[in-house]
């Protein structure tokens, strides 16, 4: 017995070597974690519980029979962050560059399987070489064994991606399929194509990093979540996510109440928009203002600024922050910021995460480069996710709220269940400015008449009142009793139900 038990450390040493001393030295020199060492920081001490530690390939081509490490490439198991089940996988790098062999991909695929039957998150750590090359179509139908378990998970169990070293090729396709990415600065990179394929198809030369690194994820293409400078910070920013989510679609999100008030009052907010309805002011002070403890976690902050998304806790129940930004575009809606806000939206009501919404919008970007874009399709998907949305919806207009992007955010007629306004609110089909040159256009060449006529506007629908008769606006509400009114229709909303018609399921415009 003691020889059996002795032979198995020897053989658990040995899968947790992984490639071995040489190669994870040079992990470390490119100032990665080793797979095993990531899971540490991400779980409770002591908490992870490993499976298939001792799974080998079953390749025998190129010389791979007598190639074999334990584990093959994947360190898979469970175990709490503050206590709460979840399900990890992390590639091991060191291990045929973490590529994906049949054997590598089942694994995967177990604990998500596992994941989704005692509903609990799956979170992923990404560091892999793609397709096992040695495997060929095993390698292939591994992937899509993947991609089908992400597809059939989302909107279930909340799924979170860690890029930590290369994701290329058709491997970008299971994180872009999970609920948010976050990308290691320097050390990741994810594209579908890498650079020698870009210059021999396009005659484009870029670097890996330009293609397809943190930088241009979380700024340019909006892939990737949020761009974190290492391993150990991303690591700690997941822990963080996680606190704020509910483990399944049939839970709430866990609640973690501050020793901040609910009914606080915060002064400051009535001077934060500026007279002059031009002015721009910073949205996210009004959200820091209003969540417990100013405690903002912001998703996507440097893509389509123009729009602010984030999780944040009132009175200790998560919420999901949605606002206009008018610091950016005058927080206009376009393309990207559509896209951004509807995915969010989606998510909170896929996970029971209230939506409160602040709105400050003076329309839809105008120009060719936006209607040829699709502004009308993308637009549409911001729409359709507040409207399908059955969460308790909470909408605050701080100014503006003219046009069609009255309608779609989060107004009363898309089932918005509280919806107030700052006395400033502005509530109409268009500015001032633009409707009178509209409708008094023969008047236009006496500027006088034409002053007259737009104080005329402003004095009958660029206010709060017009909407508050119809029943549009629940109340018009002081500034500084933001945090206090949200908080009260919160509680109030809590047990919201909404029973909708049986159907397969919706069209949304993709
Ligand atoms: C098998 C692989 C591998 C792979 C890397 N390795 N990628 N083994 N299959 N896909 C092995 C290397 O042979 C090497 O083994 C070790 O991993 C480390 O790789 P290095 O090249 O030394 O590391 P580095 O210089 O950091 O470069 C990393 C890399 C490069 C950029 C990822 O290895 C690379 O370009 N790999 C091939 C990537 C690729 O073309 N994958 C297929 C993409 S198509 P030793 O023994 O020397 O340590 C794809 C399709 C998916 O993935 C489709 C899904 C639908």
């Amino acid at each position: 017995m003691h020889d059996i038990i002795q032979q198995l450390e020897e053989k658990r040493a040995k899968a947790r070597l992984g490639g071995g001393e040489k190669r994870i030295a040079a992990q470390h020199a490119k100032g990665k974690l080793t797979a095993r060492e990531r899971i540490e920081l991400l779980l409770d001490e002591g908490s992870f519980e490993e499976w298939d530690m001792f799974v080998e390939h079953r390749c025998a081509d190129f010389g791979m029979a007598d190639n074999r490490i334990p584990g093959d490439g994947v360190v898979t198991g469970y175990g709490v962050i503050n206590g709460r089940l979840v399900f990890v996988f992390s590639q091991d790098f060191t291990v045929f560059g973490g590529a994906l062999s049949e054997a590598h991909a089942e694994k995967i695929c177990k604990v998500m399987d596992q994941a989704m039957k005692v509903g609990a998150p799956v979170i992923g750590l990404n560091d892999s070489g793609g397709a096992r090359i040695q495997e060929g179509v095993a390698s292939l139908g591994g992937y899509a064994e993947v991609f089908q378990r992400n597809v059939s998970a989302s909107g279930v169990i909340p799924q979170i991606s860690l890029i930590m070293g290369p994701c290329a090729g058709g491997a970008v396709y299971s994180p872009a399929m999970t609920d948010f990415i976050f990308m290691v600065k320097d050390s990741s990179y994810m594209f579908v194509t890498g650079p020698e394929v870009v210059k021999t198809v396009t005659h484009e030369e870029v670097t890996a990093e330009d293609l397809g690194g943190a930088l241009s994820h979380t700024t340019r293409s909006g892939v990737a979540d949020l761009a974190i400078e290492n391993d150990v910070d991303a690591l700690l920013m997941a822990r963080r996510l996680f606190n704020y989510l509910p483990l399944n679609n049939r839970e709430k999100p866990p609640v973690r109440r501050s020793g901040d008030p609910a009914d606080r009052i915060e002064l400051s907010l009535d001077t934060l928009v500026p007279d002059n309805p031009n002015k721009p002011y910073d949205i996210k002070e009004l959200i820091v203002k209003t969540v417990d403890d100013g405690d903002f976690f912001e998703l996507q902050p440097e893509y389509a600024k123009n729009i602010v998304i984030g999780f944040g806790r009132m009175d200790g129940h998560t919420v999901g922050f949605v606002a206009n930004q008018p610091l950016v575009l005058a927080g206009c809606l376009d393309i990207k910021s559509s896209i951004k806000a509807a995915r969010f939206v989606r998510f909170c009501d896929a996970f029971n995460i209230p939506l409160v919404t602040f709105v400050d919008v003076p329309g839809f970007m105008p120009g060719t480069a936006q209607e040829y874009g699709g502004i009308i399709r993308h637009g549409a998907k911001l729409l359709y996710a507040y409207a399908e949305c059955t969460v308790p919806k909470v909408t605050v207009i701080t100014r503006k709220a003219y046009g069609g992007a009255y309608d779609v955010m989060s107004s009363k007629h898309l089932r918005g269940d509280v919806n107030l306004a700052w006395p400033n609110a502005e509530i109409a089909v268009m500015g001032p400015k633009g409707a009178v040159e509209i409708i008094f256009r023969e008047e236009k060449s006496d500027p006088a008449r034409i002053a007259a006529r737009e104080a005329e506007y402003r004095a009958k629908f660029a206010n709060p009142f017009v909407a508050g008769a119809r029943g549009y606006i629940d109340d018009v509400i002081q500034p500084h009793e933001t945090r206090r009114r949200i908080c009260r229709s919160l509680v109030m909303l809590r047990d919201k139900k909404i029973d909708e018609p049986w159907r397969k399921h919706g069209n949304i415009p993709l």
